[in-house]
């Protein structure tokens, strides 16, 4: 059993395959954190090393009396701590009740198992049938205002993950406003550590910080209306001594895509809060009488298999158990997007010219981006009129998408739904649909506006017109683009005192409309995108099985992308495209086989003019798609090992089979010099005993100036144990930006 309630003591544990939570309701109902670590004996009851200290200027709950000035919440770990009651750290829970006070406590009234994960009525959560998953449902009350928290625990044993939510109920006859309501707080009584956090920009997503904690509260987090490119909803607390291979390690990942705060504090006595919550900055939420409120949700999981033992659990917890549909599990097609090809300058007969191309050259997905509807010949104007440009089209999109059929090419579109422009009819039909202060001018972003998602009518409109296109050409990709921060929040659907709610609210207007779509076309493959990689989250991979990482297609800078990405998402999440040289965002030249390399460890595509590349060009390009298929079940469903991080001079990577039988080892060279020092890495995850042939794989590059075969320790034959414990030189680099791609596989 993964879940243990032991009523008498008030010890609840939930347990994984390498994991403990535990937790304790004590005398007083105060339902306290006592263990997230490694997997304790059933019988195993952590509780006695909460310590209970006499400490100065910390509050005591009222009926300790004279007995118990030790204890104290403001020093206790515990589950769900509330503002304004004696906890002074990091709160979980922020409430304003009907008199204007804002304190609140909750004390345990009981819990409830259930068979299965829980779900989460209009939001993502991780799901698993009831061979995989248990759930825990623990209700708490403050006996002071009738409100009520349900915490809920989703338990995947051999995932190795626990889910977190909470659902918060009003029981009183007054209203009351949540100013913070988080998924999750987390305490460590004992402990250092670090804090790894994912923060950059538009075209430079997901780099990866590492930071002791320091005394105080630090926090990522953001209030632009997505989960934005500016800091991931993911993080890790990790032993300062932990690497890729060892150490305990901690990641939260946040099932949502809109405005989030994640918070670490380090408290007076050296204990460490995580809590992660929708931003509190933004939110308010007004609960009548016997109304609930539901937080998203956050998983959670522990290692002391180091970070990349960590990220693995995360792979596959995304891959096999927040994916859905019927695309969760097929390989995804090589695809040829036009936007870094025409931009917006095309013709339907351009378009043919480039997707006859591609299909010569084995692709199997045309994908037309912006600038196909309305009046869009620029990103100025059109957002929101979202039928085809048949003047520019030359042809009806059915017929377009049937010329693309007939060279043998599925057909996929691209979409922004949530924009609107000032310069398009939908605007002139319905300005009050566009987010705005009345009386204020809006801030404008790329010329556009956000639609008001809030809104049932704005949501029920999209799926109209989506739907309608869906359904009137074959169409067998989109992607689902959002090219805007989100300000000047307001909404007229709401009075008020309840603007609060906006941000919030959109998100799941968001998320029914892609559930509509989504269900209505399951064949349709979803891929998210917002201005590249700002909305990469576990909330968008419920919909959309893959997200365009990055608008920057350098494969040099994608190296740090995909190296940050990789902590939390799988291979399998991230479109990654193999575009022209020079580079339209850095104006870099890189080696064709480089690029090809680095867009194969994600979905993989090309996004340049095909119909420009040599013949020997477009040689390599046939060999880089045939190799693509021969690894893509090994990239998508294989282990991802980082090796090194691109800041060594070298980014190298892996995947190995579940079952140990192959490997791809790929490779770039982010800095060549002269004399080199070797590069050496370990293979992991093979089966020590067995031998293995190691070999080069890819296709031979187009040999684009300088020679890129030179003096190789490849091919070898050597045992598994052999390559993991004492490894592999790779190939010195004979020129900037060599790759090298390693083939390792059981010999017969
Ligand atoms: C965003 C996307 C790009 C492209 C353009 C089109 O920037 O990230 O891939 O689709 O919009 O306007």
């Amino acid at each position: 059993m993964s879940i243990v309630y032991d009523k008498a003591s008030g010890l609840i544990s939930l347990h994984t395959r390498r994991s403990t939570y535990q937790m304790k309701a004590d005398e007083l109902g105060f339902l306290l954190h006592v263990h997230y670590g490694g997997r304790l004996a059933d019988a195993d009851d952590l509780s006695g090393q909460l310590c209970l200290v006499d400490r100065g200027l910390c509050g005591n709950p009222y009926e300790c009396g004279r007995d118990r000035r030790e204890y104290s919440l403001d020093v206790l770990p515990q589950e769900y701590p509330c503002f304004g009651t004696g906890d002074f750290r990091t709160a979980a829970l922020h409430v304003r009740s009907a008199d204007g006070s804002r304190a609140a406590q909750l004390r345990f009234a009981g819990c409830r198992t259930e068979k299965g994960k829980y779900a989460l009525e209009g939001l993502p959560a991780l799901y698993g049938d009831e061979a995989e998953a248990e759930s825990l449902i623990v209700t708490l009350r403050d006996p002071a205002s009738a409100l009520e928290v349900e915490l809920q625990y989703g338990v995947l044993e051999d995932l190795d993950v626990i889910c977190r939510s909470a659902r918060i109920v009003n029981r009183g006859d007054g209203p009351v406003v949540l100013e913070k309501a988080a998924s999750f707080c987390l305490d460590w009584p004992f402990g250092k550590f670090d804090w790894l956090t994912f923060h950059g920009r538009h075209a430079m997503e997901r780099n990866m910080t590492r930071q002791g904690l320091r005394h105080g509260v630090q926090s990522v987090g953001c209030a632009r209306g997505a989960s934005s490119h500016q800091y991931n909803p993911f993080s890790i607390l990790c032993a300062p001594d932990a690497t890729e291979t060892a150490g305990e390690c901690w990641g939260a990942c946040f099932v949502y895509s809109g405005e989030f705060l994640m918070e670490a504090e380090l408290d007076q006595v050296d204990q460490t809060r995580l809590v992660c919550s929708i931003h509190p900055d933004d939110f308010a939420w007004t609960l009548a009488p016997g109304e609930s409120f539901q937080t998203p949700e956050a998983i959670l999981a522990y290692s002391d298999r180091g970070l990349g033992g960590l990220s693995r659990v995360f792979h596959r917890a995304i891959r096999e158990h927040i994916c859905r549909g019927p695309w969760r599990d097929r390989r995804r097609p090589v695809l040829l997007n036009d936007w870094e090809a025409t931009y917006f300058d095309f013709t339907g007969d351009k378009l043919v010219s480039i997707a006859q191309k591609a299909a010569e050259l084995g692709m199997e997905l045309f994908v037309m981006d912006d600038g196909w509807f309305g009046r869009r010949e620029d990103d100025n104007g059109g957002l929101g009129d979202w039928y085809p440009n048949e003047e520019k089209l030359g042809c009806t999109l059915r017929e377009l998408a049937g010329r693309i059929n007939a060279l043998g090419l599925d057909f996929g579109i691209w979409f922004e739904p949530e924009a609107v422009s000032e310069d398009s009819g939908l605007y002139k039909t319905h300005p009050d649909w566009a987010v705005r202060v009345p009386g204020r001018d809006p801030c404008l972003a790329r010329n556009q506006l956000v639609l008001d998602f809030s809104r049932r009518d704005v949501q029920d409109h999209i799926i109209g017109e989506l739907s309608g296109i869906l359904a009137g050409a074959p169409i067998s990709y989109v992607k689902w683009d959002m090219n805007r921060s989100i300000c000047d929040k307001f909404t007229a659907s709401l009075p008020p005192e309840r603007q609060g709610e906006f941000a919030h609210r959109y998100v799941l207007g968001l998320y029914r409309v892609l559930e509509e779509l989504t269900a209505a076309f399951p064949q349709v493959l979803f891929e998210g995108c917002s201005g590249g990689g700002g909305r990469f989250d576990a909330g968008m991979l419920y919909y959309t099985p893959q997200i365009w990482c990055s608008d920057n297609t350098d494969p040099i800078n994608r190296l740090d992308i995909q190296y940050g990405t990789s902590f939390c998402y799988p291979a399998c999440t991230m479109g990654s495209h193999v575009s022209a040289a020079p580079n339209h965002q850095t104006g870099r030249t890189t080696p064709l086989s480089t690029r090809g390399c680095v867009a194969m460890a994600g979905c993989f595509g090309y996004e340049l003019d095909v119909t420009r590349l040599s013949p020997a060009e477009q040689a390599e390009v046939r060999g880089q798609i045939a190799c693509f298929r021969q690894y893509a079940d090994l990239i998508r469903l294989g282990d991802h090992y980082r090796l090194r991080a691109p800041e060594e001079g070298c980014a190298v990577w892996e995947f190995a089979a579940p079952d140990g039988s192959e490997a791809l080892v790929q490779a770039v060279y982010t800095r060549v010099e002269a004399n080199p020092v070797p590069v050496h890495i370990r293979v992991r995850g093979l089966r020590p005993d067995s031998r293995y042939r190691v070999e080069p794989a890819g296709p031979v590059p187009a040999g684009d100036g300088a020679p890129d075969r030179g003096w190789s320790p490849l091919p070898a034959v050597l045992s598994g144990a052999a390559l993991e414990r004492s490894g592999l030189t790779l190939p010195p680099p004979r020129r900037e930006h060599q790759s090298w791609q390693i083939h390792i596989r059981l010999c017969p």
